[in-house]
């Protein structure tokens, strides 16, 4: 390991505490198949062979803390989640122990590549305080109000789409969870209340949330079945 600076432990949660009410299959999300491998254990695999994470939290729901424990390898931890992602993600922070950097990497990006994993943590171990993978935004984004009326258009060129893993300072995701009300979509905008930068980098399209019926389709078509 070179300079102190850029040392210490790489935890990574997975939150997978959701029911995939969206998705409308019927068992929670995480555990929902991809040619033959529940999404949660791809997305842990995917974090295991980055080689650059020390150890990795799994959240489900409680009532699956046992089961999920027989389905990923001996070294990772289980823990139950809660009604919020905010609140899974409160639960891996807790069993995060030492860490001096920590991912946050949804298991519904089942997909996501080692390569891209290994790219955030390379951006924390260089300094950044809180990392994201983004890419551009294909469709132009409305705002709108209540009644459904339009009231302005971003510019497109200035947007971009947010994945996972997100990366922090371990200390710095702890100040922005200690400081969180309400409920965020993402861990950085945390962060980013805190008036802290939040640095962005290449995400992948293979990183895409598997959230609708549409999205199954796509992962399933892209993972061999038994593979
Ligand atoms: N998640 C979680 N705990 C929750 C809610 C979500 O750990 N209480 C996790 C999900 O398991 C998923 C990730 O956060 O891996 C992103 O959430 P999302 O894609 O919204 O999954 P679900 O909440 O399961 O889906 P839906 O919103 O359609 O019910
Ligand atoms: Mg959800």
């Amino acid at each position: 390991m070179n300079g102190a600076a850029h040392a210490g432990r790489v935890v990574a949660l997975v939150p997978a505490a959701g029911r995939g009410v969206r998705l409308g299959e019927n068992l929670p999300k995480a555990f929902v198949e991809l040619g033959g491998a529940p999404m949660l254990v791809r997305a842990v695999d995917g974090l295991l062979e980055s080689g650059a994470v020390d150890r990795v939290v799994v959240v489900v729901p409680a009532e699956l803390v046992e089961h999920t424990a027989s389905l990923v390898p001996e070294e990772v931890d289980v823990v139950a989640g809660g009604s919020e992602r905010t609140d899974s993600v409160r639960a891996g922070l807790a069993a995060a122990g030492d860490a001096r950097y920590v991912l946050v990497h949804d298991a519904a990006r089942a997909l996501t590549p080692p390569q891209s994993v290994a790219a955030v943590v390379a951006a924390l171990r260089d300094g950044a305080g809180a990392v994201v993978p983004v890419v551009p935004v294909t469709d132009t984004v409305k705002a709108v109000d209540a009644a459904g009326c339009v009231t302005h258009t971003p510019d497109r060129s200035g947007l971009r789409a947010v994945q996972t893993p997100q990366g922090f300072d371990a200390a710095l995701l702890r100040t922005a969870y200690d400081a969180a009300e309400g409920i965020a979509t993402d861990d950085a905008g945390l962060v980013e209340r805190l008036g802290e930068k939040v640095t962005c980098i290449d995400g992948h399209p293979l990183a895409f949330k598997i959230t609708t019926p549409l999205d199954l389709v796509l992962a399933r078509a892209l993972v061999a079945p038994g593979e």
